[in-house]
């Protein structure tokens, strides 16, 4: 999935920095800004118990399948052939229609927004009232809808005009745009274990969590996460409302999140920190983000002993491509700074 802040490409540099730093294997890890799930499924593969927590409706469903679930559920009462049939019926051509996503964000539709083609508009809201519907009637279990829903939004999200967030839709298509709606079957991690995910306010939810391993990735520059991926909680929430403004927002004043705002992102790390019971802490935090690196320094050292990472990467794809932005760093390479932190 296109995200900002997805750590696929650093988790070998977070898996060797751990171990450099001494962070013993096993107990319990828990990934508490966690996103795409991607931190949370490779861990889980570590040998770790994974709790796991984002704001986001999509975000809950991609950890419900990356780190809930430990395996593929049988679908029972749509096919004989499990998942592989509910495909078939999923992914056939023939299945669509005008709806909600033709009207809000296909050029066809009334408001002429270009976030997907005319076609796979119409694919995926068939697909998504098919889901809901099967649902609705018992035909799905909780597990097999997350896993439909997740399953869709991968495929959306996949074939959407844009370039890196939903902040905006291209004007010309991209050639992905134009590829037809697939849905894929995702990997399912089996760690053997329960795993937890909760769709909290980090900076509540760890008054109810302890545990070994605290991974700490949350948001480092302004750009809030609802309005800049609300088409993928449009598809998750599905409660069809009515959508605002040129680019079809959702109403999202319960979603803003402090780690976005200069003012109060230092408090509430800060405040995060001090209330967590793990025994090590791990902070993921970009050269170019709002806390100063001498407050971020302050207040883990105030809890613990630190060790401090630096890895070189790649900018995020929308902010390589936006000439009118101003970098602290001239050139496409940020760096990603890993915090460990052992707990006194
Ligand atoms: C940098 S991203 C995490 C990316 C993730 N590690 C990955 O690999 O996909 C930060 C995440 O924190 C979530 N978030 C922001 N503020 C939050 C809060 N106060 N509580 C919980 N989650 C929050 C956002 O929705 C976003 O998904």
């Amino acid at each position: 999935m296109k995200y900002i802040g997805n750590k696929t490409r650093l988790l070998e540099f977070i898996d060797k920095s751990m171990q450099e730093s001494g962070v013993p294997l096993g107990g319990v890890f828990m990934d508490i800004f966690g996103g795409t799930g991607s931190v949370g499924k490779y861990f889980k593969n570590k040998g770790y118990q994974i709790i796991s927590n984002d704001i986001m409706l999509y975000s809950y469903i991609a950890q419900y399948v990356n780190v809930y679930m430990n395996m593929i559920p049988k679908f029972s009462k749509i096919s004989a052939s499990g998942i592989e049939g509910v495909l078939e019926i999923l992914n056939d051509p023939s299945l669509k229609k005008t709806g909600y996503v033709y009207d809000n964000f296909a050029p066809g539709g009334t408001y002429k927004r270009q976030y997907f083609s005319d076609s796979n508009a119409m694919r995926i809201d068939a697909v998504r009232d098919q889901i809901e519907d099967w649902y609705l009637n018992g035909k799905l279990s909780v597990d097999e809808y997350y896993t439909l829903v997740y399953m869709l939004i991968d495929a959306a999200d996949f074939v959407a005009n844009i370039s890196g967030t939903y902040g905006a839709y291209l004007k010309i298509w991209r050639s992905m745009a134009l590829k037809p709606l697939c849905l894929k079957i995702p990997e399912v991690i089996d760690n053997k274990c329960n795993n937890y995910i909760y769709q909290q306010d980090a900076n509540c939810l760890i008054e109810q969590v302890k545990g070994d391993v605290l991974y700490l990735d949350p948001p480092y520059n302004q750009r809030q996460y609802a309005p800049n991926f609300h088409v993928l909680e449009t598809l998750a929430v599905w409660d069809k409302q009515k959508l605002t403004g040129k680019t079809g927002q959702r109403d999202y004043s319960d979603k803003k999140s402090d780690y976005c705002q200069k003012i109060k992102a230092t408090e509430a790390l800060k405040d995060l920190v001090s209330k967590a019971k793990f025994k090590y802490i791990i902070l993921s935090y970009n050269n170019e983000g709002i806390i100063p690196r001498e407050d971020i320094l302050n207040i883990l050292s105030s809890v613990g002993k630190v060790e401090e990472y630096v890895e070189d990467y790649r900018r995020f794809r929308t902010e390589r491509n936006n000439a009118n932005r101003h970098y602290k760093e001239c050139d496409d390479k940020v760096q990603e700074h890993l915090y460990i932190v052992k707990v006194f």
